[in-house]
């Protein structure tokens, strides 16, 4: 007996309790344990029946992600099942928490299942890149019919306890005192002579013949680039077209072609770097933190409006401060709209708009923020407006209070020191849309205090978001990373490549946009202000990218929202067209350099979009901007669209591309060009001739 799994008994009852916190993984000890307690049971002439039910906090969450990869050790969790299923008496699964993944595909192996009201069941493995590995392809149709079972796994959601009910997956559902239902259950199942159920023994309901050719076409769009979603599709089809027996074997072969591709090492990888991420290494997880019961948000234009909305999402009131009366009025009614919508999608229900609204007050006043246990700055970008700001807050904020900036380029350490409290001012980068997107950078101060780190990142998981801790530098790790691939697809443009080219090979690669059709998306116009009040071309020490995004937008050609930006679109359809007169201003730019136009190679465009990003990202973590190489992949996956199968730039740099054909395709560029954009990072250097990667930073 291991201590992994715990035996008691309650009467002729026996209870196998599964004790392995925090989620009741799956181990090697658990899987043990479960086969060798119901063996032990089902001799045990004092025991009628067994009731499988977790310690803690939830049943089993699933299989132990962290054992993929290894070699195996322990009985087969197929086996396990099996012994469950074959088991001459009854088992009842007791599920409360999060029975996932290999958790649920346990307690389709017992009998029959009972619930708490709260539990939610679902097979979640193809967000790691997986399919259910245990049956749960094979199973849950059986139980549910082909189409429900097809869209529970390839959604991998978390299905509530009545809709399991519902469908069968549970039998019954109890209230408060899972064990004790349970246990009652098992007995009034003994009493009743119930049958021993066991689910593959059922036959699969087929609802439509063409289900799998149907549900191959709505997912294209959604799946391109994933292998897992396809995988699911053909076991699924297994299920209803051969025995069972023959149905596991194609679902076991179908699993290990995933659970061998980098494709899912990418998102098992991704799984953990995502919950690592929220972790700061000097600020330790008991650092006590501030209490955050209210908001304010300074400015009510595009940020600050869906930045209020994560706040009464979250239930926690805010106050929105504007200049002008106008202004209020338009950002109030902006989320006003934006609720509705939400609602009439099915989103949120009807009733609960004004409950969100009812949590957002408008004031013109800094007096209405003197309250608020934490203020979010959103107003114009520019140091002198913000100088004003801070230093009003300065004044009227309570002590404690901690004051956050949503600037997305300008200096947090100055920004801190307007106050005279700059242990508590911080950076909050929201994306933009901020209600939507789930990628936040936090900002650290050179005097951001502990306590206010470690109270942001945990209020950021409050409010929705995905924190990463990032330092202060031009762009912080995203949009720094960002440039870089800009710089290089502007002068593809200037050398040869034509937008849709340079946008094919990165959608392609598995983004949802490239660069010019992103641009084109977030307004052309943005940029091109920028680069005139910088007077870029003076400024930086890279050569000039704007020309030809300058002459695109000397013709009012500012993208989606002007019908026409590097492409031209036949609003309302906002498909980028190839335009010829784009094609004509490209050429005519790259005569006016010099510039002999040649064919650019798709390879040379995927390498120079994202080699030098990975070089900056070597900069980055140098310069200690970024943790870890793990939270700059976070950064990408969540704010950029990179897609989480390919890890994120620094894990697909380590473990696809190699780091040191990186570091020679820099070096080729460098050489070609004479440019010092090229130059490998100090740090890439070193962990090429180390022959280590970044993830040993
Ligand atoms: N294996 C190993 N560790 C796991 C794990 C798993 N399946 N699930 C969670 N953990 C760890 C987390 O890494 C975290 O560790 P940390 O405290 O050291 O950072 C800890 O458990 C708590 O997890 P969360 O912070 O995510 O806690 P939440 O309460 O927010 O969420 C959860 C709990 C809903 C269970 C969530 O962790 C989750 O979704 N887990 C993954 C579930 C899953 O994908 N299961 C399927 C696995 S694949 C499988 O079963 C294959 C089978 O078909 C053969
Ligand atoms: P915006 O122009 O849409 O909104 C700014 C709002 O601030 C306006 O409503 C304005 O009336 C108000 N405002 C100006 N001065 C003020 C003052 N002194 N007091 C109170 N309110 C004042 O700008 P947006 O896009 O919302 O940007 C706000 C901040 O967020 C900027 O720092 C920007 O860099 C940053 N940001 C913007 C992103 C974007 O995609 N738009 C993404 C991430 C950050």
């Amino acid at each position: 007996m291991t201590d992994a799994v715990l035996r008691s008994t309650e009467g002729r009852i026996g209870i196998l309790t599964i004790n392995n916190p925090p989620v009741n993984a799956l181990a090697a000890a658990v899987r043990n344990g479960i086969k060798e307690g119901v063996e032990a049971f089902a001799q045990d002439p004092n025991v009628d029946a067994i009731v499988l039910i977790g310690g803690g906090r939830t049943f089993i969450a699933g299989a132990d992600i962290r054992e993929f990869g290894k070699p195996p050790s322990g009985a087969n969790l197929n086996d396990v099942i099996a012994t469950m299923e074959n088991c001459p008496k009854i088992i009842v699964a007791a599920l409360h928490g999060t029975p996932l993944g290999g958790g649920l595909e346990t307690a389709l192996g017992a009998h029959y299942r009972v619930s708490l009201p709260t539990t939610r069941v679902g097979l979640p493995e193809v967000h790691l890149g997986l399919l259910p590995g245990a049956g749960g392809t094979q199973r849950l149709p059986r139980l549910t019919g082909a189409k429900y079972a097809l869209d529970a796994i390839l959604s991998g959601r978390h299905i509530p306890a009545p809709e399991a009910k519902q469908k069968g997956i549970v039998d019954a559902i109890v209230e408060d005192d899972l064990l004790k239902g349970a246990v009652a259950h098992a007995q009034m199942l003994v009493a009743q002579n119930a049958p021993r159920r066991r689910v593959r023994d059922l036959t699969v309901t087929l609802e439509s013949p063409d289900l799998f050719a149907e549900t191959e076409k709505a997912i294209a769009r959604r799946a391109r680039g994933f292998k897992a979603p396809w995988n699911i599709i053909k076991c699924v089809q297994a299920a209803v077209e051969l025995p069972f027996d023959e149905g596991m074997k194609r679902e076991r072969e179908l699993f290990v072609e995933l659970l061998t591709s980098s494709e899912s090492a990418a998102q098992r990888y991704y799984f953990f770097a995502e919950r690592e991420a929220a972790k700061v290494l000097d600020v330790p997880s008991d650092t006590p933190q501030r209490e955050i019961k209210t908001a304010g948000i300074i400015g009510a234009g595009t940020m600050g409006g869906g930045i209020a909305m994560n706040f009464a999402n979250a239930g926690i009131p805010v106050t929105l401060l504007e200049v002008k009366q106008e202004a209020l009025d338009r950002g109030l009614k902006t989320i006003r709209t934006n609720y509705e919508n939400t609602a009439k999608r099915g989103g949120m229900k009807a009733e609960d708009v004004d409950k969100r609204m009812a949590l957002i007050t408008p004031t013109l006043s800094y007096d209405g923020l003197k309250d608020a246990d934490v203020v979010i700055e959103a107003v114009f970008e520019t140091m002198e407006v913000k100088e004003g700001v801070f230093k009003q807050l300065d004044e009227v904020a309570k002590p404690g209070a901690i004051l956050a900036t949503n600037t997305s380029g300008l200096n947090v350490n100055q920004i801190a020191n307007y106050t005279k409290r700059p242990g508590d001012v911080i950076g909050m980068h929201f994306f933009s849309p901020a209600n939507v997107m789930k990628l936040l950078e936090n900002v650290r101060g050179e005097a951001t205090q502990k306590d206010v780190i470690a109270t942001v990142m945990s209020l950021s998981k409050k409010i929705g978001k995905i924190p990463v801790l990032v330092g202060v530098c031009e762009g912080f790790v995203g949009n720094r990373m960002l440039r870089q691939r800009g710089i290089q697809s502007a002068y593809m443009l200037e050398e040869g490549a034509l937008p849709q080219q340079v946008d094919k090979v990165v959608f392609d690669y598995g983004f949802p946009m490239g660069p010019f059709a992103m641009s084109d998306l977030a307004g052309n116009d943005v940029g091109w202000r920028i680069r005139q009040g910088k007077k870029e071309k003076e400024q930086r020490n890279v050569r000039y990218t704007g020309y030809i995004a300058d002459a695109i937008c000397e013709l009012g050609r500012f993208g989606q929202k002007t019908g026409a930006g590097y492409y031209k679109y036949n609003l309302p359809d906002r498909t980028p067209v190839p335009d010829p007169e784009v094609e004509k201003i490209i050429e005519e730019t790259s005569k006016k350099l010099g510039i002999t136009r040649r064919a650019i190679s798709d390879q040379e465009i995927l390498e120079r979009c994202f080699y030098p990003m990975v070089n900056e990202g070597a900069k980055i973590l140098a310069e200690g901007m970024a943790q870890r190489s793990l939270d700059i992949d976070v950064i990408w996956v969540n704010g950029y669209g990179w897609p989480v199968y390919r890890g994120g730039p620094m894990w697909w740099a380590d473990n696809v591309v190699g780091l040191k054909k990186i570091h020679d395709a820099l070096l080729k560029y460098r050489d070609a060009s004479g440019d010092p954009f090229w130059e490998p990072a100090p740090l890439l250097k070193k962990l090429v001739q180390e022959d280590k990667k970044f993830s040993s930073v």
